[in-house]
């Protein structure tokens, strides 16, 4: 394969922003965008807009401050739906247009009381409407996850045909295991006529908690572009979370993929997602939640006071935390408290950190976390050890 760059396609203001209680105004929505465009985001979906006046007007301010992205809008394949899409993507430097149905047998029963047949004409028209307004058009086949293979092939096959410049395959309900999901990915890649002139696009949810393995198998397999979002956020468990596949991606440096993210912006911007969202992070979530660099047992925390790598497979500052953090708890031994004592001025002999040891233990068992506060206090009980 010639390009071993994976497009990162940022959907945290569109798939992210549909989560209840995580609704953006437009001027949040810019302050995110220049900063996903800062960072080295390839593609920015900036909203769905025909779904409201306010999410236009989000999409169309975006559209005109974005310098180096793509800036792309969803709709459904539907005519009016591409042409609000057009309109509000006007003043893009490079606008897209991401249209699509859905194809498994459930979406095609179900919602559209279709046939097979007439969802291949809807994805033909809607992929040929939109390429009246813009070159770069990306096909979603909805719930591609569940859709029968040979299907699924037939339908992207019309789409290129139509002009699609990108195929997503997108696995809507996170149902698919990675070995499942990087075959159907294979699958298109062997069977799709014109499949190569396009870039097919992993977009993956997280009900199983399979999101990330599964976007890493789609681009093992083929794919060249990764849907994602800031701290994963997204519809019910959530989509892909992007700090996750791009430290994937550099930690294995031997899967031969890249991508152009600013690593060291991923930390601060997943707080700004946090804060402008109002949707905290689990403190144990991968890269960016509170204790990914953070070591609270005693064999832990000597083994990191020693050298980093022996619990760490990244450098805190290359995701722009500061420093790995040693949490003393009653399971913390001596090390992390003559470590923590001398960050905060204390240098302890042998003898002094034994005893200040036994009195450390005493708060310990009494509360969650001993802070520095207690170190203070702790250094003026046991002989009055000082500064230095
Ligand atoms: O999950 C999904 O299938 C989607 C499409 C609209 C791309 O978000
Ligand atoms: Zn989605």
């Amino acid at each position: 394969m010639k390009d071993n760059k994976i497009q990162i396609f940022d959907t945290t203001l569109r798939d992210g922003e549909q989560v209840p209680g995580c609704k953006l105004d437009t001027n949040q929505k810019l302050v995110i965008a220049e900063r996903l465009d800062s960072m080295g985001v390839d593609i920015i979906e900036a909203g769905f807009p025909i779904s409201s006046p306010g999410d236009f007007n989000s999409v169309s301010e975006i559209a005109k401050i974005v310098k180096n992205a793509t800036v792309c809008g969803l709709s459904r394949a539907v005519q009016k739906d591409i042409e609000v899409a057009a309109e509000a993507l006007k003043h893009a430097v490079k606008p897209r247009i991401h249209t699509g149905i859905g194809t498994s047998d459930s979406h095609i029963k179900y919602k559209f009381n279709s046939t097979r047949e007439q969802v291949i004409e809807r994805a033909i028209a809607a992929v040929s409407h939109a390429k009246k307004y813009v070159n770069d058009v990306e096909f979603y086949a909805e719930d591609a996850g569940r859709t029968e293979n040979e299907f699924l092939a037939k339908v992207c096959e019309a789409a290129i045909k139509a002009g699609a410049t990108v195929l997503n395959i997108p696995d809507t309900t996170g149902y698919c295991l990675p070995e499942e999901y990087g075959a159907k990915i294979k699958y298109l890649k062997d069977n799709v006529k014109g499949i190569d002139d396009v870039i097919i696009s992993c977009h993956c949810h997280n009900d199983l908690g399979l999101a990330t393995a599964n976007s890493i198998s789609g681009v093992v397999n083929g794919a060249r572009q990764i849907e994602c979002t800031i701290n994963g956020i997204g519809e019910r468990a959530g989509n892909t979370a992007l700090e996750e596949v791009v430290m994937i991606l550099k930690q294995h440096p031997y899967l031969n993929l890249h991508t152009d993210i600013n690593t060291k912006l991923l930390y601060d911007t997943s707080l700004m997602v946090r804060e402008k969202m109002g949707m905290p992070v689990q403190p144990n979530k991968a890269i960016v939640g509170a204790n990914a660099f953070a070591h609270s047992s005693g064999i832990h925390q000597d083994g990191v006071i020693k050298n980093r790598e022996t619990y760490e497979i990244i450098d805190p500052e290359e995701v722009g935390v500061t420093e790995s953090a040693i949490v003393l708890t009653a399971r913390s031994g001596r090390a992390a408290l003559a470590y923590r004592a001398k960050k905060i001025g204390y240098e302890l002999t042998k003898i002094q950190l034994d005893k200040a040891y036994q009195t450390f233990l005493q708060f310990a068992d009494k509360q969650k976390e001993v802070i520095d506060e207690d170190i203070h206090l702790i250094m003026k009980k046991v002989s009055n050890i000082s500064k230095i």
